[in-house]
């Protein structure tokens, strides 16, 4: 840990992400369940997602992502003081995915952990990071959004398999003293609608036997139309919260990046947040829902295509399983 004595602003000083590289189109997902290619692009905009390979875990996409981070904030891991790793599906239980990419990166004066908050598990490991560097705890965090969710889903179940995909996204978060990157953060959850997004067992409630297995019940299960309705609620209420507590105006945001699961939900979002369309980035065509990670690797597409210029603000909405969501506002200031 880097003690600091002065009161911190939080910038991000890098970004870098790191997508699975088998791609999975519709058309092959057609001989799976029965679907096909123009019920998804019309239902959810996704083209195609990115698939793990066998042997990859969570912490290998963590750990490219991470070092293109490091390499864009111009640190070394040793630098680190804390990594915080948002994440549904880890390597393993434990020892956490964080303590991991630790290892990988020998970045071992940092501490290490996992932060459980499904898809708006990056936003809220983002809040937590930049606590440790606004008190003066750590100089730099490294804060990674990594799920590899096509290992939890079913394969047999057309209302699920269709949507998500793997990747990582990293961020480096370091302390000011004259700029102010992260302009603040609402964070929500409601744990009385656990139920309509969950992995029911792998857990301590039906841990994973023999006899549970053939229920199928350590894959997700959905209820759509519900997690539709709440995840706009949500995200609507957080960015106008969040609005409001930093006196910023609607026309002030640049780009709105939100969570990356459903075109027709970032759609209606926008709408409702009289955000125009051309400033609303969009990649879940290409990738799919990749939860934690969908936010950082769609800020670094953003920004690497030349989308986010520096100066600009960036309203940043998620949405996922608990319920939890969250809404960060950035000004762009790499
Ligand atoms: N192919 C063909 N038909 C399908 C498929 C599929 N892949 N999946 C579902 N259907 C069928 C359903 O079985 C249903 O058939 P039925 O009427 O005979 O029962 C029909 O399509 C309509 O189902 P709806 O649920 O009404 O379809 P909807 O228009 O709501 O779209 C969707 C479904 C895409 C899941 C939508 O509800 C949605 O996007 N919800 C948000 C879910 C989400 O993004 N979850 C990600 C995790 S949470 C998060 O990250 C925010």
């Amino acid at each position: 840990m880097n003690a600091l004595s002065l009161k911190q602003q939080v910038i991000l000083s890098g970004i870098g992400s790191q997508v699975a590289e088998n791609v999975i189109t519709n058309e092959a997902l057609e001989k799976l369940v029965d679907t096909s290619d123009e019920w998804i692009r019309t239902r959810t905009g996704i083209h195609q997602r990115r698939q793990a390979s066998d042997h990859q875990a969570a912490s290998d996409l963590a750990t490219e992502a991470a070092f293109k981070a490091l390499a864009a904030a111009g640190i070394e891991a040793s630098d680190l003081g804390a990594i915080i790793v948002a994440t549904s599906t880890p390597d393993m239980i434990f020892p956490s995915t964080a303590c991991v990419l630790q290892k990988n990166l020998k970045a071992f004066h940092a501490f290490a952990y996992d932060l459980s908050a499904a898809c708006a598990g990056f936003l809220f490991a983002l809040s937590n990071g930049a606590q440790y560097i606004e008190n003066g705890v750590c100089r730099h965090v490294l804060v990674v959004g990594v799920d590899l969710m096509t290992r939890i889903v079913d394969m047999q179940d057309r209302n699920t398999c269709v949507l998500f995909g793997d990747g990582a996204g990293a961020v480096v978060l370091s302390g000011s003293t004259t700029t102010q990157g992260l302009l603040g953060t609402q964070l929500g959850s409601d744990g009385r609608f656990g139920d309509i997004l969950q992995v029911p067992a792998g857990g301590s409630r039906i841990p994973l036997t023999a006899e549970t297995l053939p229920l199928r019940q350590h894959y997700i299960q959905m209820n759509g139309s519900e997690v539709f309705k709440m995840a706009v609620r949500a995200m609507e209420q957080a960015a106008l919260n969040l609005l409001k507590d930093t006196d910023t105006p609607l026309t002030a945001i640049d780009w709105l990046v939100p969570h990356q699961a459903n075109r027709r939900i970032i759609e209606t979002l926008g709408k409702r947040l009289q955000v125009p369309s051309e400033k609303v980035f969009m990649n879940l065509q290409h990738y799919g829902n990749m939860s934690a990670a969908s936010i950082p690797v769609a800020l670094d597409e953003a920004w690497q295509q030349g989308f986010i210029k520096p100066g600009q603000l960036v309203l940043m909405l998620a949405f996922g399983g608990g319920l939890t969501w969250g809404a960060s506002l950035l000004r762009w200031t790499r």
